[in-house]
């Protein structure tokens, strides 16, 4: 039995600043030679089919590194949204970034808000990058706007479920990732997507990011299409639906 390939992929991109270090190079270094592979899975899963492909860049809790990383992450971030779009763009891909951007300098923001404009109606790939995100947030922040519309009688308290908190959340509407990936080796999730990857495979890889390549993202899906998803059914019954 074999899974077919996963529609939705997210992607802890971890292990840029030992990656300069082991180099003898400043962790920046690291993040400009993350970019490079960015670039390259970006343009595998178009190649692959895969329907949404998201990225964690920044956390909620990356604030917390020396001013000097964060300003420089800033400044990355910034041009390579500038130099990447109209290639994104070209290439059908839709881009949007998640996250509290209201902490971002607002010329960061607008320039976010003009590239979802400008690849708002592509089809080929949903690329979601996620900045100044947290999982907690995220749901934090859903359940406030289904608070309001409670508040404003749009909404009663028994008719909240998951599907309408769902609908709150920065990815709503999109496939759930069905394949998580994590390089660097940590095995944890840092507080990603945490409503999102409740059934999602995980995969692990020691590698860094920067030389996360497309022969290793392949190995990652091929293992994800050798699983059994059960989703709490046992494997006889998964079997026997197949
Ligand atoms: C991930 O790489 C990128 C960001 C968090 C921005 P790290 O910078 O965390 O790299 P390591 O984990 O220190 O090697
Ligand atoms: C998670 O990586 C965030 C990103 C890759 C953007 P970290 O390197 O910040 O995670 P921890 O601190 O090791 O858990
Ligand atoms: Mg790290």
């Amino acid at each position: 039995m074999h899974n077919p390939n996963p529609r939705h992929i997210a992607i802890i991109m971890d292990g840029n600043g030992r990656w300069a270090k082991k180099r003898l190079m400043p962790r920046f270094t690291g993040h400009k030679a993350g970019v490079e592979a960015v670039r390259n899975i970006v343009k595998a899963c178009v190649e692959r089919k895969i329907e949404v492909l998201t990225l964690f860049a920044f956390s909620s809790e990356n604030w917390r590194r020396p001013e000097e990383e964060v300003s420089l992450l800033m400044k990355l971030f910034m041009s390579a949204l500038d130099r990447e779009v109209k290639r994104l763009h070209k290439n059908g891909v839709r881009l949007r970034v998640i996250g509290d951007l209201s902490a971002f300098p607002e010329k960061l923001q607008k320039q976010i808000e003009a590239s979802h404009d400008l690849t708002k109606d592509n089809t080929l790939l949903q690329l979601n990058i996620a900045a100044n995100y947290g999982g907690r947030w995220d749901i934090v922040q859903a359940c406030q706007k289904l608070a309001q519309a409670s508040v404003d009688g749009k909404i009663s308290v028994d008719e909240i479920d998951e599907q309408q908190l769902e609908q709150h959340l920065s990815l709503a509407g999109l496939p759930e990732p069905d394949l998580f990936i994590r390089t660097g080796g940590e095995e944890r999730i840092s507080n990603f997507l945490l409503w999102q990857l409740a059934y999602s495979e995980f995969f692990f890889t020691k590698t860094l990011w920067p030389d996360f390549n497309i022969a290793l993202f392949d190995e990652a899906i091929a293992s994800f299409t050798k699983r059994q998803r059960r989703f709490g059914r046992t494997g006889e019954q998964v079997d026997s639906n197949a």
